[in-house]
């Protein structure tokens, strides 16, 4: 344990323990469902755990934002700024956002300080054949604008420690991925 002190919320003891996963990928990758038995299986291992999930966060923290780069950005800095925080408290964060801009995934990584991005990837066509939202089809129709892969970017990362593709693996296969890199890159200790 280190002692950082200084003036945001809760200075104090820095808790090692904590670090944070970042899935970034397109609407229907498969973020949010990749987090859930990531988490469990975590949690099984001893660990504290939190999720932040876009689709949830912007109906809490978030939702006076919409979709502009400029409400985007705003989005991923609070959700970096609730994150760090926590992840100096000893929890391991799982962030699951499009974050389609490399700048903010940037800024994330160097305000959190301990964190592994994973890009979630998929296939456009994929995602759109899955529309388990029903929001491609809406966006195709222009009744969404600024919809992600539609008429809006998704910037790809270029330098992620995992990718895990959906369209591919099965998602026994990619929550292993990502607990085998942490455990091999001494986040957490093998079990
Ligand atoms: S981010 O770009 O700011 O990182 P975030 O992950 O929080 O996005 O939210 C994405 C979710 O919002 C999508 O999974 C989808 O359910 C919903 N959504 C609504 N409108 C849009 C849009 N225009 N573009 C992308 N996602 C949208």
């Amino acid at each position: 344990m280190t002692v950082k002190m200084d003036n945001r919320l809760s200075p104090g003891k820095n808790d090692e323990r904590g670090f944070a996963i970042w899935l970034t990928g397109l609407s229907g990758a498969g973020k949010t469902t990749i987090s859930i038995p990531l988490g469990k299986r975590l949690i099984e291992m001893g660990f504290r755990v939190q999720i932040l999930d876009g689709d949830v966060v912007r109906k809490k923290l978030t939702r006076d934002l919409g979709f502009t780069k400029e409400d985007r950005d705003k989005n991923i800095e609070r959700v970096t700024f609730v994150a760090e925080l926590m992840v100096r408290h000893g929890i391991i964060v799982i962030c699951a956002f499009i974050s389609p801009y490399k700048a903010e995934r940037r800024y994330a990584r160097e305000e959190i300080g301990r964190f592994t991005e994973v890009f979630v990837k998929c296939p456009l066509d994929v995602c759109e054949s899955r529309d388990v939202k029903g929001l491609y089809a809406k966006a195709r129709a222009g009744e969404i604008k600024h919809f992600t892969g539609i008429d809006d970017p998704y910037e790809i990362p270029e330098n992620p420690e995992i990718v895990v593709d959906t369209s591919m693996m099965t998602l026994d296969d990619e929550v292993d991925k990502i607990i085998d890199y942490v455990q091999k890159y001494g986040y957490i200790k093998e079990t």
